[in-house]
């Protein structure tokens, strides 16, 4: 006998038992979720090695299917409810609004609605930070993150995440939200490197994490809308070894 049992729509064949779909479904998620944690932190200690040896990290699917499309269809909800605004180029005080240089449009999570998928963001890159704490001792004290939208042919000329006189930015992350981006998309993020250009494509789940310090990067023009969770660690303003 041939029945579905919800897993990803695949029809599978749970023969002659009577094992219904909802306890094979409740025992699916209960595993899905007691493995999950082991793997983040797996994929938390490589992000804490690799910025180590050379600044920068990108993993691929790291976040839960559902949570990036979620919050995938924020970012897209907000951008047709038009809340999301022009991105500015500058330090605090002196921003300016150049689409030429920079043209996604962004909005604070602060300044959203709360919804549970932002929350669960917020979680696991609080579990990120306290990651890198207790690796590399860099004192991440709090994290500012915006959704950002790209419309086709915005991009974001080479730059750094952290201006002179402002060290209050140390690791940025990057978190897409695209489903089904082909090669031919565009939007790459491109890593400014010692060794060359290195391009990161800005598939959903994929986290690319930098050393706002030190890796000069770009967002190249894509010919689709281009939606992604930009954030920064940051440590306290007060911190002694700042001045
Ligand atoms: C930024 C940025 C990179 C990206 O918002 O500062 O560099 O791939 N974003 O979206
Ligand atoms: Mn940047």
């Amino acid at each position: 006998m041939r029945r579905s049992c919800g897993l990803a729509g695949r029809p599978c064949d749970l023969g002659p038992t009577t094992f219904s779909s909802v306890a094979f479904n409740a025992i699916f998620e209960f595993i899905t979720m007691s493995e999950f944690p082991t793997a983040l932190s797996d994929c938390f200690e490589r992000i804490a090695d690799d910025l180590v040896v050379r600044h920068w990290s990108v993993q691929e699917r790291v976040l839960p299917d559902a949570l990036i499309d979620q919050l995938g269809a924020i970012c897209h909800a907000l951008w047709h409810q038009e809340d999301l605004t022009p991105a500015a180029v500058g330090p605090a005080g002196e921003e300016l609004i150049i689409p030429s240089i920079r043209g996604d449009y962004t909005r604070w999570l602060d300044d959203c609605p709360p919804t549970e998928a932002g929350a669960r963001f917020l979680q696991i890159m609080d579990d990120l930070r306290a990651a890198l704490n207790r690796s590399l001792f860099i004192g991440l004290d709090s994290f500012e993150t915006h959704y950002a939208l790209y419309p086709p042919g915005a991009g974001y000329r080479k730059h750094l995440d952290r201006f002179k006189g402002s060290p209050l930015r140390q690791v940025s992350v990057v978190v897409y939200l695209n489903r089904a981006w082909l090669p031919g998309d565009g939007g790459e993020l491109r890593l400014h490197l010692e060794e060359g250009a290195h391009d990161v494509a800005p598939r959903a789940g994929t986290l690319a994490v930098f050393m706002s310090e030190s890796i000069v990067h770009e967002v190249l023009a894509a010919n689709r809308e281009r939606a992604s969770l930009v954030g920064w660690f940051r440590r306290r303003p007060d911190n002694p070894l700042l001045r």
